[in-house]
C-alpha cells in the first residue's frame, strides 16, 4: 500500500480586506471593535468583489499547489472540493474547478472525477480523509483536495445579523496528496458527526418539503424570505460542542498515529473563534510557537481554514519535511475531524 503525502500547498484569498471598524462605518452595522475581537480574535477578514464566484477562488488556490507539487493538471486523478458556499445549487464546484484548470483540454484530456464535499468547517478534512483513502487504495496517485468559501454574499451584513456575520471570511485552500513509497505522510484520519445538533448552526435557503420549494409572490417568482435566507447559529452550544469535540477528536488521532500530543510539531486547527483555541491550546499545554492562527486577518473561512494554514506555514518556513502535523476542526453538523500527518 503506497503512503499518501500533501505534495503541494497553496492558498488564494481576495485582496479586499474589511476591518471590524469597516464593518461599522462601511455597512452601517451597529458593532465595535472590541466588541468582535474581545470575544472572537478577528481584526479583519477578506470579502471578494461581486462577480467573483467560489470555484475563481479555489482554482487560483489549486494552480498554486499543483505548481508546487510540481505536477501538471492534467497528472490529477481526482478533484475533491469542500465548500458550503458553492457557485450555485449544482452542479458542484469541483467540475467547475476542473473546466477552469483545463483538465479536459488540450491533447489529452483527462475526464478526471470531481466530488463535491458539503461538511462546513471539518469538509477539508472529511475531503483529505477521502484523499488519502484513494491514494492509500491505490485508485489515484494525485488528488487535488481544495476548501473555497465565499461567505460575504450569504450573510446578513446589518445589524440584525451581526453575530454571524462578523465572524465569517472568504478564501480558498489547495493541496495535492500524491502517492510515495517514503516513509512519511498522512498516518491517520479521525472523522465523525453528531446529527443530534443539524440545526445549532444552519442555513435553510429553501423548503424542499414544501410544493413548490419556495414560497411565491403574486406573479409565480419563489422568494426566500429572511428566516431562511440567513444563517442561524446558536453559538454557545457550539462553543461548548466545539471545544470538547476538537479535544476529543485530536486525542483520539494521536492514538490511533501511535503519538502524544508532546511529539507533534504544529497543530492546525480550524478558526472559528480565538478564544476556542487558545481555550484547547491552555486545556492540552500546547507551547505557542507549535500553533499556527490567521482568524486575526480572515476570520472564519469554514472548509478554506486548514488549506490556508497548512499553505502559509509552509511559505514562512514554519512548516518544513519531516514535521509532525496535527490538523482538528469542527464545524457546522455536527462534524470534526483531526488529521496526523509526517510531513
Ligand atoms: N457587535 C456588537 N454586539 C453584538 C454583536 C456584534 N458583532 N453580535 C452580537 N452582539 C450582541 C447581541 O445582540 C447580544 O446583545 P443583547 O444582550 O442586547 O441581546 C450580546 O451582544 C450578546 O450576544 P451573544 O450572542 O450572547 O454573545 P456571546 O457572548 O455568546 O458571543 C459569539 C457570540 C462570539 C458568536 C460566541 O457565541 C461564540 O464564539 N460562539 C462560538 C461559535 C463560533 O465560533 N461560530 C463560528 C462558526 S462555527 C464553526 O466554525 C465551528
Amino acid at each position: 500500500m503506497p503512503n499518501a503525502y500533501i505534495s503541494g500547498t497553496g492558498y488564494y484569498v481576495p485582496p479586499r480586506s474589511v476591518t471590524n471598524d469597516d464593518l461599522r462605518t462601511q455597512y452601517g452595522i451597529d458593532t465595535t471593535h472590541e466588541w468582535i475581537h474581545q470575544r472572537t480574535g478577528i481584526e479583519a477578514r477578506r470579502f471578494a468583489d461581486a462577480g467573483v464566484s467560489t470555484s475563481d477562488l479555489g482554482v487560483e488556490a489549486a494552480k498554486k499547489a499543483i505548481a508546487r507539487a510540481g505536477i501538471a493538471p492534467t497528472d490529477l486523478d481526482m478533484i475533491v472540493f469542500a465548500t458550503l458556499s458553492p457557485d450555485q445549487c449544482f452542479p458542484g464546484c469541483g467540475v467547475y474547478l476542473q473546466q477552469k484548470l483545463g483538465v479536459c483540454d488540450g491533447p489529452n484530456p483527462k475526464f478526471v472525477p470531481a466530488l463535491d464535499v458539503r461538511n462546513q468547517c471539518s469538509g477539508f478534512l472529511y475531503s483529505l480523509g477521502t484523499a488519502t483513502s484513494m491514494v492509500q487504495s491505490g485508485a489515484c496517485k494525485h488528488v487535488l483536495v481544495v476548501g473555497a468559501e465565499i461567505h460575504s454574499a450569504a450573510i446578513d451584513l446589518t445589524t440584525r445579523g451581526r453575530t454571524v456575520s462578523s465572524l465569517f471570511g472568504d478564501g480558498a485552500g489547495a493541496v495535492i496528496v500524491s502517492a510515495t513509497e517514503e516513509d512519511r505522510g498522512i498516518r491517520t484520519w479521525k472523522l465523525g458527526a453528531d446529527g443530534r445538533f443539524a440545526d445549532a448552526l444552519q442555513q435553510q435557503v429553501w423548503d424542499i418539503k414544501q410544493r413548490p420549494f419556495l414560497p411565491q409572490d403574486a406573479q409565480g417568482y419563489g422568494h426566500v424570505p429572511p428566516e431562511m435566507m440567513w444563517a442561524k447559529m446558536d453559538g454557545k452550544v457550539v462553543f461548548k460542542n466545539a471545544i470538547e469535540r476538537m479535544i476529543m477528536v485530536l486525542m483520539e488521532a494521536c492514538m490511533s498515529a501511535g503519538c502524544t500530543g508532546n511529539d507533534i510539531d504544529l497543530f492546525v486547527f480550524h478558526q472559528a473563534n480565538m478564544r476556542i483555541n487558545q481555550y484547547i491550546q491552555n486545556t492540552l499545554g500546547i507551547p505557542d510557537e507549535k500553533i499556527v492562527h490567521n482568524i486575526q486577518r480572515y476570520g472564519n473561512t469554514t472548509a478554506a481554514t486548514i488549506p490556508i494554514l497548512l499553505a502559509e506555514a509552509e511559505e514562512s518556513g514554519k512548516l518544513k519535511r519531516g514535521m509532525k502535523v496535527a490538523m482538528t476542526a469542527f464545524g457546522s453538523g455536527f462534524t470534526w475531524g483531526s488529521v496526523i500527518a509526517d510531513w
